[in-house]
């Protein structure tokens, strides 16, 4: 049964990289609604906008050459697109987090898996590095890994 609750409403969101060769169009206009207990999937081509929305919602994109020129991102009652870089990281990894393509390259192979998910905890919920561990571990068996406690390792 689905929840009626809206928490994100993106609204006609137009994100552009202003570069040399021109201005790149990476989303122009896109708009969605994600109600709570829902996933919504996007599909689309390679370089049809995926990231640079994901990114939008997220408060990360380079700036310059990126720029959200027009659109909301509505999330629990405020316009994203309005919040201080200080505002934002308060709700980025607590509200809203993004697990970022190619997995190589963003996740730190010499970081055990659980370093990797304690350092949100310990930066964000303000645990100790030990809370952060026995939270790790609680987190992977909840989702059905099995082992935690040696998959941490
Ligand atoms: N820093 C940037 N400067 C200029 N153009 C950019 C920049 N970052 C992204 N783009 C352009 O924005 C467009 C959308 O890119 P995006 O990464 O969102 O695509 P995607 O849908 O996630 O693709 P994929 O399926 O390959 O991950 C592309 O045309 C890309 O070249
Ligand atoms: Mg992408």
């Amino acid at each position: 049964m689905k929840e009626q609750e809206s928490l994100v409403q993106v609204k006609n969101l137009k994100t552009h990289f202003f570069t040399e060769e021109g201005v790149v169009k990476a989303v122009d206009g896109v708009d969605f609604e994600i109600f709570s207990g829902e996933t919504l999937g996007i599909v689309g081509e390679s370089g049809c906008g995926k990231s640079v929305t994901a990114l939008s919602i997220m408060g990360l994109v380079e700036s310059p050459p990126g720029e959200i020129v027009e659109g909301e991102i509505n999330f629990a009652g405020q316009d994203l697109t309005e919040l201080s870089e200080d505002e934002m990281r308060k709700i980025r990894g607590n509200d809203i987090a993004m697990i970022f393509q190619e997995p190589m390259t963003s996740l730190n192979p010499v970081y055990t898996v659980g370093d990797q998910i304690s350092e949100s905890l310990i930066l964000h919920e303000n645990l100790s590095k030990k809370e952060a561990r026995d939270r790790a571990i609680e987190l992977l068996e909840r989702v059905g890994i099995p082992l935690p406690g040696q998959r941490v390792e």
